[in-house]
């Protein structure tokens, strides 16, 4: 039955939420190893062998949130706080650039220092310095002025993971500042405005269930985004979840190739989540379909007041050796490091 419904997927990509849960639950080793091999040869015919990088800049670690699950919540006290001047983002490209990375993403809390003109500031100075890249922002929520300024300032795409489209699963990760409601609204609009968007939500977070999954394929069916951000949930020692159990590696491997199937020329990251729960994580990510991934551009010293969740894979490709060995891994894959922007392009079929 699950391996029918797999079939049903690849073939008609799309399933009702009946079926999204069957195909979850009904998952075995051998059947995942099915899904995988499909996912495969439709990354294969969209994108090749090419897996994109993205020069991760967390440029801000101040956040106005309080998300239950997420160390740089804003009552974490323990948190060094720290935000980067626009030279020394400036500087990451530059490196970045001579490494190969044609895509800078710009991610950062919701940090209230970085008002619409500083941030329209920023983003015109790295898109003058650096023309043939893409610049993707990743700050969160804002209205639809501050968005369309961006845009217009040369922000290309843009990442907002939807978390859990879930309304009721929403309110159990969040305080009530925050809704799914406004989440997705932020989407929609972010969409309209012409932005590559990016949702995503973490498996295994606290309280999900296998229906809340089901919910999110098809959130994401209808709003077809070019980029999906997945990764296990993973707790915190100074957030509310510290004592939670961590979402699983394999459960979020099959989501990414049951993603590949449903949305097949998606940008699909190997999250440093996946590479942070399992030394390989990534890989296994890209043999289960993902063809993107973001190593850590910011500088050194900063990077462990970044921490989104305990033990986060913390090296970066901010050396030629650290790019080499990313390399290295990507191609025990089979895949190749390509230097472009990648950015997203419709399934051949689709044109
Ligand atoms: N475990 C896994 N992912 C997390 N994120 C935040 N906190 C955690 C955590 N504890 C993810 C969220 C957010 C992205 C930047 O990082 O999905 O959107």
């Amino acid at each position: 039955d699950t391996e029918t419904l797999i079939d049903k997927l690849h073939r008609e990509r799309a399933l009702s939420g009946e079926e999204w849960v069957r195909v979850i639950d009904g998952r075995t080793p051998e059947t995942a190893e099915y899904l995988f091999g499909l996912a495969r040869q439709v990354r294969q015919a969209v994108y090749g062998k090419d897996v994109y990088i993205r020069g991760l800049i967390e440029f801000t670690n101040y956040c106005r949130n309080d998300c239950y699950y997420c160390g740089i919540r804003k009552s974490n006290s323990h948190v060094q706080r720290y935000r980067l001047s626009q030279d020394q983002i400036l500087d990451c490209c530059r490196q970045g650039y001579e490494l190969g990375f044609r895509t800078f993403v710009l991610q950062g809390g919701e940090d209230g220092w970085f008002t619409d003109e500083r941030m329209v500031c920023l983003i015109r100075s790295i898109k003058a310095g650096f023309p043939d890249c893409a610049l993707t922002l990743s700050i969160g929520e804002r209205g639809h002025d501050s968005y369309r300024a961006f845009f217009d300032a040369g922000a290309d795409r843009y990442l907002l993971r939807h978390e859990t489209s879930s309304s009721d699963h929403y309110a159990k990760l969040h305080p009530p500042s925050l809704s799914a409601a406004h989440r997705k609204a932020c989407l929609l609009d972010l969409k309209s405005i012409g932005y590559q968007v990016g949702a995503g939500f973490m498996v295994g977070s606290p309280f999900q269930e296998t229906r809340h999954l089901a919910q999110d394929m098809l959130f994401l069916k209808e709003l077809g985004p070019h980029m999906v951000g997945i990764g296990p949930f993973i707790p915190h020692r100074d957030t509310p979840f510290a004592g939670e159990e961590a979402g699983s590696l394999e459960l979020t491997l099959y989501m990414l190739g049951l993603l590949r199937l449903m949305l097949p020329d998606v940008l699909l990251p190997a999250t440093t989540a996946l590479g942070s729960i399992r030394d390989g994580g990534r890989e296994l990510g890209i043999l289960a379909g993902a063809n993107v991934v973001m190593p850590n551009l910011s500088p050194r010293d900063h990077r462990k007041d970044y921490s989104l969740y305990d033990n986060k894979l913390n090296t970066g490709a901010e050396s030629a050796e650290g790019l080499a060995d990313l390399s290295r891994r990507v191609e025990q894959t089979g895949c190749r490091i390509a230097v472009c922007r990648g950015d997203w392009r419709p399934c051949p079929d689709q044109e």
